[in-house]
């Protein structure tokens, strides 16, 4: 594993996407010349901050940077949502995380919502480079919180855009698009990142064609090397870490139950319900 420390991460472009949502090129060069699809990062704002993990939307290997995509949620997003060019991250670590499998499949259908359109961005480039007929489909709950639209339009064969109020692209959800398109043309696989419903809501669309689906799950994580167990999940009946084991699983054995439970329990510690969470005393710990 060529896994890196950044200290003191440096800001060498920023620039809002969407109302909240942020694109970050960092410099990080050792990270930039490893990092591959599906890989992610985690970052501290400042010494003693939570550790938080963000996907790599893009890497250049000869600028010595990564890109990362940011959408403002609490404390330390809305943090990193305030820096400025030439401002620097306490640290970075990376590139974290099993790569996507890169293959030749045929039709590839990748979806995207929220922060999973860039997410999906330099996965949807490695399959189309490797052969694959790639069909996009991205979606938000209005125009204005769409993003990368001209980055995913050039790097697949077809883009379907889907709002929730229709204000641009196609009124309804990235679901309806997706069953649309499987009642039209032979798909080999399916790849969705997003918000957990989302990410379900695919993989029951899928179930029944037999499609092999792909999802990359967002458990909490503290050290994002298998360590401190914070990003349990069960796959198959089998736990799993989703920083070394995935964060790319099978979407139809993941036990979605389990992770939302999880998830939910960690947004009640962190709104002061719950003072019990192992996970917290780990990231208060450093
Ligand atoms: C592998 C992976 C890749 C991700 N990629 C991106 C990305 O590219 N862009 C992006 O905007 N977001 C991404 N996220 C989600 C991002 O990590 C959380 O939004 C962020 O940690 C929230 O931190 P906060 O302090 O701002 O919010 P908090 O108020 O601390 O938390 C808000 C919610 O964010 C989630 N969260 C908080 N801390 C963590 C943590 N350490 N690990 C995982 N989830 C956490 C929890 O569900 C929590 O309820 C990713 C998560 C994972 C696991
Ligand atoms: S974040 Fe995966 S085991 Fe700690």
């Amino acid at each position: 594993m060529s896994l890196r420390t950044v200290v003191l991460a440096k800001i060498i472009e920023k620039r809002a996407l969407a109302p909240q949502t942020h694109m970050l090129k960092l410099a990080a060069p050792r990270v930039a010349r490893h990092a591959q699809p599906g890989q992610f990062v985690i970052v501290r704002v400042s010494e003693g901050g939570e550790r938080v993990p963000f996907t790599i939307a893009d890497a250049d290997p000869s600028a010595g940077t990564i890109t990362l995509v940011i959408q403002e949620i609490g404390d330390t997003t809305k943090a990193i949502g305030a820096m400025s060019a030439g401002d620097s991250l306490q640290d970075l670590l990376g590139p974290l995380g099993a790569p996507s499998e890169v293959e030749t499949f045929g039709t590839v259908v990748l979806l995207g919502g929220g922060f999973g359109i860039a997410a999906i961005h330099m996965l949807t480039r490695a399959l189309r480079d490797a052969g694959n007929r790639i069909i996009s489909i991205i979606g938000a709950r209005t125009r204005d919180l769409l993003i990368m639209e001209n980055e995913m339009r050039a790097a697949s064969d077809e883009l379907i855009v889907t709002t929730d109020d229709g204000s641009a692209g196609e009124k309804g959800l990235v679901t309806q698009a997706l069953e649309r398109v499987i009642s039209r043309e032979p798909v080999h696989r399916v790849v969705a990142v997003g918000p957990i419903p989302m990410m379900r809501a695919v993989a029951e669309v899928t179930r029944p064609h037999g499609i092999k689906t792909i999802v990359s799950l967002n458990p909490v994580m503290v050290d994002g090397t298998g360590m401190c167990g914070g990003c349990r999940v069960e796959v198959g009946g089998e736990t799993k870490f989703a920083c070394v084991d995935g964060p790319e699983f099978d979407a139809h054995i993941v036990n979605f139950d389990e992770l939302v439970s999880r998830n939910r329990m960690y947004t009640e510690f962190e709104r002061g319900l719950r003072t019990d969470c192992k996970i917290n005393r780990l990231t208060a710990a450093g």
